[in-house]
Parts: C-alpha cells; sequence; structure tokens
C-alpha cells in the first residue's frame, strides 16, 4: 500500500500577549495558580481584524514553504477547530480561497481538542484509499479568546489563540506506522460551548450570562483526561506494533503540564521524550498538538526516523492518538 509522510511543518501565534499578571487585574486569580494548576505564564491572543481562518492561513503558508511546495499543489485541506469563524460555511473552505488552494477540497472537523489526530487520521486514510490525494494539508487553528468568559476564572485562564499546520504527502517510505481513535458521548456535557447550536434560542445570545461562552468542569475533565491520554498513546502502540518505549517523542494535546507529566509517567516515559509548549501558549485546544510540533521541531527534538506518537484528548469526550515515523 502506498505510504503517507509529514513533509511540512508550520505554526502561527498572533503577536498580542496577555500574562497571568494582566488577568490578575480582570479576575480573582494569581499567577502562582495558574502556573501550579497548569504550567501556563501566558497566551497568545488574536487581533480583531483577525479570525480563525486568518491563524489557519499564516500556519498553513509556513507548512507549505517548509514542505516545499506551492498552494496549487495541495489536493485537500482538512481543518480541525471547535471556534470557528462561523458555523457555515467550513473554515477549512475559507482557508482554501485566502491561500489560492485553487485545486483543493477542504471540509472541517469537529473533535474540539481531539480534533488535529482525528484529522491527521482522517488525511492518512483518505490518501491510502485515493492515492491522487497527493499532497494534504492538516490544520489545528482556534480562537478562543472569541468564545470564553472572561469573567470565568474557572476557563478563561487555561486558553489561548494560535494555528499549526502539516502538509502530509504520498510516500515510498514508511510513515504512518498506527492509530487509535474513541469517544464517549455521554461526557458531552463537560466541556462545551453551546452558542449558535440548536440547543440554545439565538435570543438568550450574550457570553457574559454564561450560556452562551465556553464552559468546563475541570475536575471532571482532569479524572477524564489523566486516563485517556496514556491509554490512546497504548493502544496505538499496539496498532502501530510497537512498545510504547520504542517513541521517541510524544507530542500531546497542551493541556495542562500535570496532565502530561502524570500521562508520561504512567508511560513509563521520560520527561524528555516531549517538549511541552503550554507555559508560552496555553491551551490552544485543536491546534495545540501542531503548535507543539513545530516548536519541537524548531528546537531540534525531532530527529530524522524519529517515531512521533500525536496524541489529543477533550470535549465529546473525544481523544485519540496517531504514530508517525518522521
Ligand atoms: C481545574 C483544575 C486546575 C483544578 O485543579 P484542582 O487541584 O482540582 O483544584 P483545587 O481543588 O485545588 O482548586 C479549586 C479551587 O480553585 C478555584 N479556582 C478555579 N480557577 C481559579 C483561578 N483561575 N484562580 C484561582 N482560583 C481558581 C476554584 O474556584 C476552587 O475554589 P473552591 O475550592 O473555593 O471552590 C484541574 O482539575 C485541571 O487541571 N483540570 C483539567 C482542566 C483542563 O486541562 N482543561 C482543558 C480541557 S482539554
Amino acid at each position: 500500500m502506498n505510504d503517507v509522510q509529514i513533509i511540512g511543518v508550520g505554526h502561527y501565534l498572533p503577536n498580542q500577549v496577555w500574562t497571568n499578571h494582566d488577568l490578575e487585574k480582570s479576575i480573582n486569580t494569581t499567577d502562582e495558580w495558574i502556573f501550579t494548576k497548569t504550567g501556563i505564564r501566558q497566551r497568545h491572543i488574536a487581533d480583531p481584524s483577525e479570525a480563525t481562518s486568518d491563524l489557519a492561513l499564516y500556519a498553513s503558508l509556513n507548512a507549505i514553504k517548509d514542505a516545499n511546495i506551492h498552494a496549487e499543489d495541495v489536493d485537500l485541506i482538512i481543518l480541525a477547530t471547535s471556534s470557528p469563524d462561523m458555523i457555515q460555511p467550513s473554515t477549512a473552505s475559507i482557508l482554501q480561497g485566502k491561500l489560492g488552494a485553487t485545486h483543493a477540497a477542504a471540509f472541517d472537523i469537529g473533535a474540539v481538542c481531539a480534533g488535529f489526530v482525528y484529522a491527521l487520521v482522517t488525511a492518512t486514510g483518505m490518501m491510502r484509499a485515493f492515492p491522487h490525494y497527493k499532497n494534504v494539508l492538516v490544520v489545528g487553528a482556534e480562537t478562543y479568546s472569541r468564545i470564553l468568559n472572561w469573567k470565568d476564572r474557572t476557563t478563561c485562564v487555561f486558553f489561548g489563540d494560535g494555528a499549526g499546520a502539516v502538509l502530509l504527502s504520498q510516500s515510498t517510505k514508511p510513515g504512518y506506522l498506527g492509530h487509535y481513535l474513541m469517544n464517549d458521548g455521554l461526557g458531552w456535557d463537560i466541556i462545551k460551548f453551546p452558542a449558535g447550536g440548536s440547543r440554545i434560542p439565538a435570543s438568550k445570545s450574550s457570553l457574559e450570562d454564561g450560556l452562551h461562552a465556553f464552559q468546563m468542569d475541570g475536575r471532571k475533565v482532569w479524572d477524564f483526561a489523566i486516563e485517556a491520554m496514556p491509554a490512546a498513546v497504548r493502544e496505538a502502540a499496539k496498532d502501530a506494533n510497537i512498545q510504547v518505549l520504542d517513541i521517541d517523542l510524544v507530542v500531546p494535546h497542551q493541556a495542562n503540564i500535570n496532565i502530561i507529566r502524570r500521562s508520561m509517567q504512567a508511560l513509563g516515559l521520560p520527561m524528555e521524550k516531549t517538549y511541552p509548549t503550554i507555559e508560552h501558549t496555553a491551551n490552544t485546544s485543536g491546534a495545540s498538538i501542531p503548535i507543539a510540533l513545530s516548536f519541537a521541531r524548531l528546537a531540534g527534538k525531532v530527529k530524522e526516523g524519529d517515531i512521533v506518537a500525536f496524541v489529543g484528548f477533550g470535549g465529546g469526550l473525544s481523544w485519540g492518538c496517531a504514530i508517525f515515523r518522521c
């Protein structure tokens, strides 16, 4: 069977930075609480003129340049987001137009913080089934600053804006090794942004009443995440026919440094086998994995032939892991 490799990586973070100390001025929190509980010191915030598709555009341009191809060479764009430009059309469609990817099909994937892993697996499956998809752009892009209630300290301190992208290409060398995807829809209520959907009439729209803002039960997320992250890696390793200890680098969803530490420990892997970015970026939901990959690559943490595990978990509840030889 034809194979699929990652041939380009890129990210984009908006210029504006809000530190924990900045948040201390508007809500009852401290830099110490946020850093101790999450590992976050700051988050990037999109300019009012920037939408999710703009962040996606800049990350995509970087990935396309890194892959040494042109936007016209892209056959398919799959974009993971849970803070799209609008409910319709898809943000992938808007991105395709901005990018000038004139030969590409485009669609969004909604699996919240696991969205990038779902998109990566979908792209790989389509490329293996239909080899005419030669170059596929997989993007994670978010502007959570637009969906948060900035007066709710139990949610707003966790998140930031950003985008990351990878370019997948058909290859004769083995790239994709295995994956695992799972969902527990009974946990839908733990992480949600009910605005804009059919459950709540639009007339009640207000971010401040909390109804139309992002909501999360942090404790329940913790209980779910510390099980889901290591389980996903173990299952994907089984599918890839490798041992967990064979993995050279874990690129996890950047939700919380304590979840990452706990999961790496559960997997028997040292923290040197991951490269956290959460201190600088906070949780960028569906964008966090490709952003973390891009940072790791720039830091020289990804060597040729390395086995890399991408692992995501979050709203849905959805979780999953994809393993590639890079
Ligand atoms: C949310 C989380 C940090 C709470 O950690 P914890 O150790 O259970 O927290 P504690 O019980 O010590 O503290 C909770 C208290 O801190 C308060 N608190 C919440 N946010 C706060 C903030 N930003 N600043 C200060 N205090 C805060 C709460 O109101 C609560 O106060 P109370 O006990 O008076 O009700 C932890 O459960 C977690 O990391 N969950 C995962 C969240 C996540 O990663 N979400 C991303 C989704 S992909």
